[in-house]
């Protein structure tokens, strides 16, 4: 059986004895060079300064990396604050912020306990910031949550889901018709609620075809006679660019051809659609007010 990657006591077991792991590399060639284009983007086009989520940050050291894009882009005042690493593993979480008060200076990052597919969770993480997030990161955690199996949401309403999937589900299924929902499909609407419109997801994956639902959605609600009515949730996020890049070396040894690998690094763009019950918040210039002019992805990375 292969390991339980969505499962969260896998990873509290794991992350007790991990110290650094850096899952496809360290995203320094990968995913810098597009948040520094977008980053840089948004401080040309004078938005605010974007609130940047970092999902599913194990034991990485990559949002170091992303601290020290932030403060080059917008200098050493900016408030750190501003990018906010999660993990739904307590051990990830608590070795994150010790091994930043370690680095000797002040993080000034902000961490929080998050499972991605709780509402809850979800409403917690979007509550403590300014507007929403312009920026999510995710470094194989899309990979890890596509692990888990696909779920029945219950055939009454429940007034503790996320309003998009409540809308969704409304509309295509008005007798509440139970829906069966693949894990990824859950973290899109999730995401999406917590992303400003124009906002962006930078993903890297070893999938050539992480988001397949995207292309033509498999979220479904069940009719009585067993059809299935397919819900589009490419009104949510649009797959902007998809490009392979190639993985890190780590298994050469002399004499032995290790072919090459490559994973898949994705730009998806929170589109503006919103449901009705969204709430009203005081957000910040969306950043689908800014229209940007250049590709997204950074020029060393090769097609
Ligand atoms: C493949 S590891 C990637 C870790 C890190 N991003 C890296 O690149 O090294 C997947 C991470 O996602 C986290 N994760 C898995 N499912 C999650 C969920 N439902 N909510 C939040 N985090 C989750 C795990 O705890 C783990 O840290």
């Amino acid at each position: 059986m292969p390991p339980q990657y969505h499962d969260q006591s896998f990873w509290d077991k794991r992350f007790e004895d991990e110290v650094l792991f850096e899952w496809l590399g360290d995203g320094q060639d990968t995913i810098l060079p597009s948040l520094t284009n977008v980053l840089k983007q948004y401080k040309s086009n004078q938005c605010a300064v974007p609130e940047i989520l970092h999902i599913g940050a194990g034991t990485s050291a990559f949002q170091e990396y992303v601290k020290d894009v932030f403060i080059e882009v917008y200098g050493a005042d900016v408030d750190c604050g501003k990018i906010l690493n999660t993990d739904f593993s307590e051990n990830a979480v608590t070795k994150g912020r010790h091994a930043a008060s370690n680095l000797g200076t002040r993080s000034g990052m902000r961490w929080a306990k998050a499972d991605l597919l709780k509402w809850k969770d979800i409403q917690n993480i979007t509550s403590n910031v300014a507007g929403r997030f312009s920026v999510v990161l995710d470094k194989s955690t899309s990979d890890a949550i596509s692990c888990g199996p696909s779920m029945t949401i219950g055939a009454k309403m429940e007034s503790d889901i996320n309003p998009i999937f409540q809308e969704i589900w409304s509309r295509y299924s008005p007798q509440g018709l139970p829906c069966s929902l693949a894990p990824l499909e859950l973290l899109a609407m999730n995401l999406a609620f917590c992303v400003e419109p124009g906002g962006i997801w930078i993903a890297l994956s070893y999938s050539s075809n992480r988001f397949p639902f995207l292309q033509s959605s498999s979220l479904s609600a069940s009719t009585n006679d067993s059809n299935e009515e397919v819900v589009d949730l490419s009104n949510l996020w649009s797959i902007e660019r998809m490009i392979a890049v190639d993985a890190p070396s780590g298994q050469e040894k002399p004499g032995v051809h290790a072919p090459n690998v490559q994973h898949h690094l994705y730009v998806l763009r929170r589109m503006s659609w919103i449901p009705r019950s969204y709430s009203d918040r005081n957000d910040t210039a969306p950043a689908s007010s800014i229209g940007f002019s250049e590709e997204i992805l950074g020029s060393d990375i090769s097609d």
